[in-house]
């Protein structure tokens, strides 16, 4: 079985799909491992590094012979073209509104898996990678706002005077949103938050921070089966965005972490409470590639609205990429070695795992994962396909 892990093409990305710690591992399988010349530069590996944990180092024309890609990202046309029929393309796929992405994957007879669909289920944590890289996207998302800050995070006493702590607060509590917090906290600042799911307020509280929310009736309910937030209705949103806007205004840093799967993130803060903000408050929009919590933030900038700022970041993860890129590389290798036949050492699926059912995107030429699929089926039944 031949593997291939590219250098990824995006400029904009920094991580890399394999580890030497995953590469030692998988060679041991007797796997025939090439990682591209440069992979992992923006992460600190070497070319050297994964030749030592047993990975030959090549170039993009070694993609067309690997049964399996490793990739951080959706592999783009060019990318497409290079791969053989039949291969199994692992990476974050990113295919909501990409309907065109997805087919020409179908259309390159490629096996595509979206990580990111795996479900959250105990046997399945070590794959989760939207658990691994959102962890240090809320840790990074503090380190950007006390570097943009112009006062300091704890409350210090000194002889010269007492410099108070800064106030934080945390818009989304769930994996980014509950690692800020507890950022936050471990640099000193006094900080609450608040989430639609009754669940994250424990949470938040044993972490030592102050849950601010709604909580009413339809907060209470607000909760689906997998975990995941459901999109609040106009009523709602506007309780909380009164219940916020008196908030924001007495704070010096809001993290937005705020995400609905496969929604435009919703919209928490208006152009209105950032500029009921003191002068110097930072806010920082970890939602900014999905449409953004804060009116005013942009992808890649970090936007000036008079004396407050919005840091827009984009690939948060990305910025602590030597991390990031450890823990992706677990999360794929973990995943792949359930589709690895232990005795021969080669490729055995089973469709009908739940892991696989959930994350394959295309197979035989065809889009297969339900949340894209019935498009097709819709398209059929209106050209009169359908019974
Ligand atoms: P996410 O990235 O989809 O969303 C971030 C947070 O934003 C969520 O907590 C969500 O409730 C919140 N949110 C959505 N709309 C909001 C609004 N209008 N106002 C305020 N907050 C809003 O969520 P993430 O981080 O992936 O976590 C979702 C849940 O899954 C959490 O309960 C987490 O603990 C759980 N989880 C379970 C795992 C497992 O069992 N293996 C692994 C990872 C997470």
């Amino acid at each position: 079985m031949k593997l291939f892990v590219p250098k990824e093409r995006d400029p904009a990305e920094t991580r890399v799909a394999a580890s030497p710690d995953t590469v030692k591992k998988l060679a041991g399988k007797g796997i025939e491992i090439v990682v591209e010349s440069g992979a992992g530069e923006h992460s600190r590996i070497p070319d050297e590094a994964f030749a030592e944990a047993g990975a030959k180092i090549g170039g993009n024309a070694d993609a067309g012979a690997a049964d399996v890609v490793l990739k951080v990202r959706r592999p783009n046309a060019e990318e497409l073209s290079t791969y053989k029929k039949g291969a199994l393309v692992i990476a974050s796929m990113d295919p909501y509104g990409r309907d065109d992405e997805v087919k020409a994957m179908a259309d390159a007879g490629i096996l595509a898996f979206a990580m990111e669909f795996m479900p959250r289920i105990t046997r399945a944590q070590v794959m989760d990678v939207l658990s691994s890289q959102a962890n240090l996207s809320g840790y990074r998302a503090v380190i950007d706002a006390a570097h943009e800050f112009d006062r300091a995070f704890p409350m210090m006493m000194t002889a010269a005077g007492t410099v108070p702590a800064a106030r934080v607060f945390v818009m989304g509590a769930g994996v980014a949103g509950l690692q800020a917090i507890a950022t936050a906290k471990r640099l000193g600042a006094v900080v609450t938050a608040t989430d639609v799911r009754p669940a994250a307020k424990e949470q938040v509280e044993s972490l030592g921070g102050k849950f601010v929310a709604v909580e009413d009736e339809e907060f209470k309910a607000a909760e689906t089966a997998g975990g995941y937030a459901k999109e609040m209705s106009k009523e709602y949103q506007a309780k909380q965005a009164d219940l916020v806007a008196s908030h924001i205004a007495k704070q010096d840093i809001v993290i937005t972490t705020a995400l609905i799967p496969g929604r435009p993130a919703p919209r928490l803060v208006s152009k209105e409470m950032v500029q009921s903000m003191k002068p110097g408050s930072i806010l920082v929009d970890l939602a900014v590639e999905r449409g953004g919590n804060v009116e005013g933030s942009a992808p890649g900038e970090i936007v000036s609205v008079g004396p407050v700022k919005i840091i827009g970041h984009i690939n948060v993860p990305g910025r602590v990429a030597s991390s990031a890129s450890l823990l992706y590389a677990k999360n794929l290798m973990a995943f792949l070695e359930t589709m690895i036949d232990k005795d021969s050492g080669e490729l055995k699926i089973d469709f009908d795992d739940q892991l696989v059912k959930a994350t394959l995107l295309t197979r035989d030429g065809k889009v297969v994962h339900p949340n894209f699929a019935p498009a097709e089926e819709e398209k059929k039944e209106a050209s009169g396909g359908g019974a």
